[in-house]
């Protein structure tokens, strides 16, 4: 079973209410760029989503008029994008073992969900799900705040808290990876900056969807209190500004 994964769904579902309130959504950006490097518009592309969750990604991809399959394992996370966006082909699955025959997507997505799947199983099941000249499209917001001192204090904290947490857990070179699969012809890395302004309780529920921030257990709430207090003394208004480095990665398949 992969790392995100519980017995009955996701180590998401229980986070399911949290995340749904108040996870980043992306900036257009990821989708003009994944636009241009693949050369088609979003418009009428079939698009498997993998690691959906509640659907932040999904209602994206929607509004720019791709035919959207959203993939997810944890029915927790599903309930809540069915919530959200009703009627959506939905399919309770893992990146590992994508239940669709070969040839069938334009596009496999996975938002701030690629580093759960083992990426040499994963790359196989969307170069086999994609048409010739399609394309595996990755991609993360990441806090861009190394240094400033609200958010070091912030990650010290949960590396003293979190069993086996450590900020640099996502510095993977994903690029290199999937070339290193060798089922690619074409991998491109682009990266893009902006921030978002959030009230403080806002802030503090966007922590608790976090699952290594859920992994502190009976310690979450003292967490929360140290969190809101250096918080707040670097923002006093209540108001967290937050930057964000968006990293999107894309792989395409040969054409035929
Ligand atoms: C951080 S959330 C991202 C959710 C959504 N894509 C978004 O942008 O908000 C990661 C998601 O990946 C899912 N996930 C974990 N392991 C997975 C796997 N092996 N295959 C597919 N999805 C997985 C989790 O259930 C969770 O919903």
């Amino acid at each position: 079973m992969s790392r995100g994964r519980t017995p009955t769904g996701s180590l998401f579902d229980p986070l399911a209410d949290a995340y749904a309130a108040a996870r980043p959504s992306y900036p257009v950006q990821v989708f003009t760029d994944l636009e241009r490097i693949v050369d088609r518009s979003l418009a009428g592309a079939d698009v498997v989503e993998v690691g959906a969750g509640t659907g932040i990604a999904t209602r994206l991809l929607l509004d720019r008029g791709a035919r959207v399959v959203p993939v997810e394992p944890g029915p927790g996370m599903l309930a809540r994008l069915l919530e959200r966006t009703p009627g959506l082909p939905v399919v309770r699955a893992d990146g590992e073992a994508l239940p669709f025959r070969g040839g069938v997507a334009d596009l496999v997505c996975y938002a701030q969900s690629w580093h759960w799947v083992d990426v040499p199983v994963a790359a196989a099941e969307a170069a086999r799900v994609l048409r010739p000249g399609g394309a595996l499209a990755v991609w993360w917001n990441d806090v861009d705040a190394a240094d400033l001192r609200w958010w070091q204090r912030q990650q010290e904290r949960l590396e003293l808290m979190s069993p086996g947490y450590r900020r640099e857990y996502r510095s993977r070179p994903f690029a290199d990876e999937l070339r290193w699969t060798g089922h690619f012809s074409e991998v491109v890395t682009l990266t893009g900056r902006w921030q978002r302004r959030i009230g403080i309780d806002d802030y503090l529920t966007w922590q608790r969807s976090k699952s290594y921030v859920a992994a502190i257990g009976d310690r979450l709430e003292d967490f929360l209190d140290a969190e809101r207090r250096t918080v707040l003394r670097a923002f006093p208004d209540g108001i967290v500004v937050e930057p964000f480095r968006t990293l999107l990665v894309i792989a395409r398949v040969p054409p035929g």
